[in-house]
């Protein structure tokens, strides 16, 4: 693929990242095409944007399909390719000390809520998913389903802290707490584990005592947007490729990462 992509997009809240890459598509600086934003919820406003400018969308509405789920019988509800083992033995989203049972719940609820997703994005053949402010956390159930060449994934999530530092739900907030000099955005792929991916590219900016969060959101709001048109073009220019790199540490341990290697 090396030309005009059909983009997916998720999003949980404002859009403002979708907004900025249906601009950079319609000003040409993607080479792609948004051709659907889905939500796991009716208000996110993001859904209205994607309207406003002719994109389809849909809603996979967690809250309610998990809770319809609890009513009835979960089991009913699985997805029947569901595979609790596989699933268990690739995660890296919850830890092994919590008990099978749990793992089991968690996991359940995950595919039930993915699989009306992936039920909803069938009808939208694309490229290149993105994520835009999805707040939910996709498990491997879903993962596999769209990532179906291990060489070439297509999952992108945008970040808002400069990973690996300040992974979770407020990347801006915890980089102000913290009292870093610097913050910043981080756009990558997708692997199993919570905002653990393979790095695309990232942006930073400085925070002086002057900064208030609100100062510290805005000033990195407006980065990501930058960023994230820039690593989808990338991946439009089939530029991305993934290495698997390995360094022996001085006690003699071996560091092994998949990293992203952009090519010129
Ligand atoms: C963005 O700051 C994005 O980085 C963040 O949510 C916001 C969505 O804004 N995403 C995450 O925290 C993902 N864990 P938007 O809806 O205006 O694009």
């Amino acid at each position: 693929m090396d030309g005009t992509i059909r983009i997916g997009a998720l999003l949980s809240g404002s859009g403002s990242n979708l907004q900025a890459i249906i601009d950079a598509c319609n000003s040409k600086r993607v080479d792609g095409k948004v051709v659907f934003a889905g939500a796991d919820k009716p208000d996110a406003y993001g859904l209205k944007r994607a309207q406003e400018n002719g994109i389809p969308t849909f809603v996979a509405d967690y809250k309610k399909i998990t809770a319809q789920a609890q009513d009835g019988s979960i089991d009913k509800s699985l997805p029947g390719d569901f595979d609790l083992e596989q699933i268990l033995a690739s995660q890296q989203l919850i830890s092994e000390s919590f008990d099978e049972e749990r793992q089991a719940r968690y996991f359940r609820a995950r595919a039930i809520c993915e699989a009306a997703l992936l039920k909803e994005m069938a009808s939208y053949p694309f490229d290149l998913l993105v994520l835009a402010g999805f707040m939910r956390v996709l498990s491997p159930y879903f993962i596999d389903r769209v990532n179906t060449n291990p060489k070439k994934p297509r999952i992108m999530n945008i970040h808002p802290a400069l990973l690996p530092a300040f992974p979770g739900v407020d990347g801006y907030g915890d980089t102000f707490r913290y009292g870093c000099k610097v913050g910043g955005c981080t756009v990558h792929f997708l692997d199993y584990g919570e905002d653990t991916g393979p790095i695309i590219g990232q942006k930073s900016f400085r925070i002086t005592s002057d900064d208030t969060l609100e100062s510290v959101k805005a000033r990195g709001l407006n980065l990501e947007w930058e960023l994230y048109c820039e690593c989808i073009q990338l991946f439009a220019q089939n530029r991305l490729k993934l290495a698997v790199k390995s360094w022996t540490l001085k006690n003699g341990s071996i560091f092994r990462r998949k990293v992203v290697q952009i090519s010129a």
